[in-house]
């Protein structure tokens, strides 16, 4: 690679695997705190941590979007679309696509198929990192599970006022010990 592509691989893995976990750890205590259940289901569950992240992943949709450049004319969704046309892919609307998801809009940690949504990507360029992101929220969860009874929203959350980072700027908690 010459410096240049090197330079910008760096900031893709510094950037792409930052903001999107981050987002999804506030994103997760958020949930659990707005589905009082669920954070019961997976305080007497804890082996859903794993789906509960992949639901969290979906729920939150870290990177809300990717666009594409055509490159041949073809018809989706009854809609043309030419060679050269830009094509935005929102995956924050594919993960709540009641056609492929029931009840997307309910936040549900122990869905039979978690790992069923497109926060990732799809296609040659889906995320590479995306066991490691799946990894990092796991162990974080397991340790936070371990550590504290419960983490007390206290606050409404800020978010990133962004139309491609879908996160939070503060998320105001209380932790009970
Ligand atoms: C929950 C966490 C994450 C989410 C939601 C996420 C999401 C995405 C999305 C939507 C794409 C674009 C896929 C496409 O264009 O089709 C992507 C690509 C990428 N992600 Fe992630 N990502 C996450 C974590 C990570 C981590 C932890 C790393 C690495 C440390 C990482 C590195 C990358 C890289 C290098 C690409 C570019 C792949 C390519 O263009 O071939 N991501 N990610």
């Amino acid at each position: 690679m010459d410096p240049k592509e090197f330079l910008g691989n760096i900031i893709l893995l510094i950037v792409g695997g930052n903001d999107t976990t981050r987002n999804s750890i506030s994103g997760g205590v958020w949930f659990l705190n707005q589905n009082p259940d669920q954070y019961r289901k997976l305080r007497e569950n804890p082996h859903l941590i794993p789906s509960m992240v992949s639901e969290v992943i979906r729920y939150q949709t870290p990177l809300a979007h990717m666009r594409r450049t055509a490159l041949a004319d073809t018809e989706i969704g009854g809609k043309t679309i030419k060679a050269g046309d830009k094509v935005v892919m929102w995956y924050a609307s594919g993960n709540r696509d009641e056609e492929a998801i029931e009840n997307p809009d309910s936040f549900i940690i122990d869905r039979a198929r978690p790992r069923q949504h497109i926060s990732f990507g799809f296609g040659i360029h889906r995320c590479v990192g995306l066991r490691l992101a799946e990894l990092q929220l796991r162990i974080i969860w397991e340790e936070i599970m371990k550590r504290f009874d419960h983490i007390e929203v206290v606050d409404e959350p800020k978010r990133v006022y962004s139309s491609f980072v879908k996160g939070y700027e503060t998320l105001p908690v209380r932790i009970a010990g």
